[in-house]
This record gives structure tokens, C-alpha cells and sequence, in this order.
């Protein structure tokens, strides 16, 4: 079998597929106690995404226990703001951090200009984990969308609510278009590359889309969005690529969103998968949307709502099964595998 006979490309496709195919928002990562082992070797967790081996394996973790449908690269949507050269470091148990954030309006204008070459350890950990993987399985590349990358660029740290951020929207909203238009740049050239070295799908996370009201949303997230879906759709080696956007609890419902270029759209637990499913059918695919959380709870809860998901999106034409969000680290690994077999044997 090639990738592209694959189940999750073929979902992608709006192919039907006997079982929905399955993969996991940061499925590699710290619930799993073999990703911990090798982490534990690594200080800063930056210099670990900087060793192409090291990555592959990590991809592969998750591939190995479970026999999920599909890889996604092992590395960080903030490669790209640390190659801007805002300086990324990862402090134990607070999350990235920048030494060099974005505080003013001259600091957009004294941006170094984005050297793709600076991310080549991204590309190298691209073809080391084509290597490990089994070869019919499509590979996952990605990029944060730019309002995210440049709402951790002006905070400078992950935040709850990112007030610097906002008050840069009030204050410099040109100066925050530029950053946008830089970063949409930079992303569709890493993409590119990604492409070059291996990936078979691209996903683009919008994480921080639930900042934003609706006007802000339209004009910092989802138009710069846009215009990196035009560069990669306007591009001979990126434009065959299908595009999976992650939108998480955006303003705007999932359903207005979706526009001309993407294939899919990655459902967060909070988006309605019945308004999803009529409005989308024959149109776009659909990933998701189980709350992460579910996961914390008894297997009989477990099995109930991966039912109930697996239920409502039978037959439906490109489902793919996922969570809302990403996996987190209070999650046993067994009940990643009470829901997997939930999904696999499900029969009504
Ligand atoms: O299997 C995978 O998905 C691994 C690859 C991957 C990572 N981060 C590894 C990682 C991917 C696709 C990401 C995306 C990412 N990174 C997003 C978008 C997805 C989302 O969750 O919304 C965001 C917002 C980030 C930024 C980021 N990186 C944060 C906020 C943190 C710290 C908190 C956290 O979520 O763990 C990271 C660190 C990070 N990235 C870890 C991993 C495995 C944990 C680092 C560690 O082991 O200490």
C-alpha cells in the first residue's frame, strides 16, 4: 500500500473508509512514559527537537504502542519565532519562553530577516522520521498560524489570557499586521520545505483564535491564515498537500470558517460536530473532537462518548477521529487505548 491508499489521506480525499482513521493532537509527549525516558536526557527541551534521531523516535512512540493511522513530525510551532532569533528557551514547568519578545512597534521593524536554512534541523528530523516509518504512513508536518506564533512573540510566555498581546492589538494593530504578514511568509516557506523533505499533510494550529472577538478574528487570524493557504495552494510543490486548520474555540462558528484550499477541518471539543457534519458534507473533512478530558475518566465514560462521536459520524464521507485538543500529560496511556479500541470495534 502506498500513502496515498492510505485510510487517513483517504479521508482526507472525502473517500469513505471502513474505520474511521485515528491520530492524537500532540500524541507524541509526556503521558507517555517512553517520551519521558528519552526526555529526561534533556534539559531544555529545545535542544531535544534539534536532534533529527531523537525526534524520529519520538514520532514513532506513539505509532508503535497504538498503530495510529498517521505521524506528525515531532518538533514545535515556535521554531519559527526562534529562528526570527527571539530567543526560545523552555523553563522546567512553565512552558516557552522568549528572551528577546516582542515589545514595540521597532522591534517588528528590527526583525533579522527568516533564514529557512536556520530550521534545517526541522527538515533532517522530516527525513530521519520517513526513514523509521512504516511506509504507507502519511506524515504530519505543521506550523502555528501566525496570530498564535505572534501571540507568543509579544507575550513573550504562554498566558491565559496574553494581556501584552492585547494591548499591542490596541495600540500597534499595523505594527501587528506586519509581524502577521512576516510570519505568514516564514510559515509558508517552512511548509514548503517540510513538503521537500517528506511530509504528505499539512496542519496549521490556531491556538490562540479564542483570544480574539469576531471582528479581530477575521483580521488577525483567519486573513493571515488565508493568505498562507493561497501562497501553499499557489505553490507546484505544495498545492496537491491537504491542509488541515485547527481552530481552537474561535469566535466565529467552525462552520463559517472553513474556506477554499483547506480539506479539513479539526474540530475542538467545544464545536458542534451535528452543525459540522450537515454543513461540511461533500465538502470537507472533519477531525475530531473528543474532549481530552473524557480520557481522565472511567473506561465506561470512555467507551460512551467514543461511541456516541463514532456514531454520529458514521458513513459520513472524511471523518478522522481526534481529540478536541491536545493529549495532556495527566492522561494514563491505557486509556488512549480503552478509546482506540472503542473506535476499532464499534459496530451498530
Ligand atoms: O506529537 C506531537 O504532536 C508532537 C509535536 C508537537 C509538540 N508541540 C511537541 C511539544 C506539536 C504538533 C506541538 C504543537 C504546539 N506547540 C502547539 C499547538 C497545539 C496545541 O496544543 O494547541 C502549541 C500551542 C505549542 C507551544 C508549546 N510547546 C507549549 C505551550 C508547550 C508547553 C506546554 C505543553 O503543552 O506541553 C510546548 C512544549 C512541548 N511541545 C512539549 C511537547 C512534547 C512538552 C515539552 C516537555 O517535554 O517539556
Amino acid at each position: 500500500m502506498s500513502v496515498s491508499e492510505s485510510s487517513f489521506i483517504r479521508a482526507l480525499n472525502l473517500e469513505p473508509t471502513s474505520k474511521p482513521p485515528i491520530w492524537l493532537m500532540r500524541q507524541a509527549g509526556r503521558y507517555l512514559p517512553e517520551y519521558k525516558a528519552i526526555r529526561k536526557h534533556y534539559k531544555n527541551f529545545l535542544d531535544m527537537c534539534k536532534e533529527p534521531k531523537t525526534c524520529a523516535e519520538l514520532a514513532l512512540q506513539p505509532i508503535e504502542r497504538y498503530g495510529l493511522d498517521a505521524s506528525i513530525l515531532f518538533s514545535d510551532i515556535l521554531t519559527i519565532p526562534d529562528a526570527f532569533n527571539l530567543g526560545l528557551f523552555f523553563s522546567e514547568g512553565e512552558g516557552p519562553r522568549f528572551a528577546n519578545p516582542i515589545t514595540m512597534p521597532s522591534d517588528v521593524d528590527n526583525l533579522n530577516i527568516f533564514d529557512v536554512n536556520d530550521l534545517d534541523y526541522v527538515f533532517k528530523t522530516v527525513e530521519e522520521t520517513r526513514k523509521v516509518l512504516p511506509e504507507s504512513l502519511p506524515l504530519i508536518g505543521f506550523c502555528g498560524s501566525p496570530w498564535t506564533l505572534a501571540a507568543y512573540s509579544i507575550e513573550g510566555a504562554g498566558s491565559k489570557t496574553f494581556p501584552r498581546v492585547m494591548k499591542f492589538l490596541q495600540l500597534h494593530s499595523n505594527s501587528l499586521e506586519k509581524l502577521l504578514g512576516l510570519y505568514a511568509d516564514a510559515c509558508f516557506v517552512y511548509l514548503k520545505q517540510q513538503v521537500l523533505s517528506g511530509i504528505n499533510v499539512i496542519q496549521i494550529f490556531d491556538s490562540w483564535a479564542d483570544l480574539l472577538n469576531e471582528d479581530q478574528f477575521e483580521k488577525f487570524s483567519i486573513n493571515p491564515t488565508k493568505n498562507l493557504v493561497r501562497m501553499l495552494k499557489n505553490d507546484r510543490v505544495t498545492k496537491t498537500i491537504p491542509i488541515i486548520l485547527f481552530e481552537k474555540a474561535s469566535p466565529i462558528e467552525v462552520t463559517d470558517i472553513a474556506f477554499d484550499g483547506i480539506a479539513c477541518m479539526s474540530l475542538h471539543h467545544t464545536d458542534s460536530l451535528e452543525n459540522a457534519k450537515l454543513k461540511f458534507l461533500n465538502s470537507y473533512a472533519i477531525q475530531g473532537n473528543l474532549d481530552p478530558n473524557v480520557l481522565t475518566k472511567s473506561d465506561e465514560d470512555i467507551n460512551r462518548r467514543t461511541r456516541e462521536i463514532t456514531s454520529e459520524m458514521r458513513g459520513y464521507p472524511g471523518f478522522i477521529f481526534n481529540l478536541g485538543h491536545g493529549i495532556t500529560p495527566n492522561i494514563h496511556p491505557d486509556k488512549v487505548q480503552i478509546m482506540i479500541d472503542a473506535i476499532r470495534n464499534f459496530e451498530d
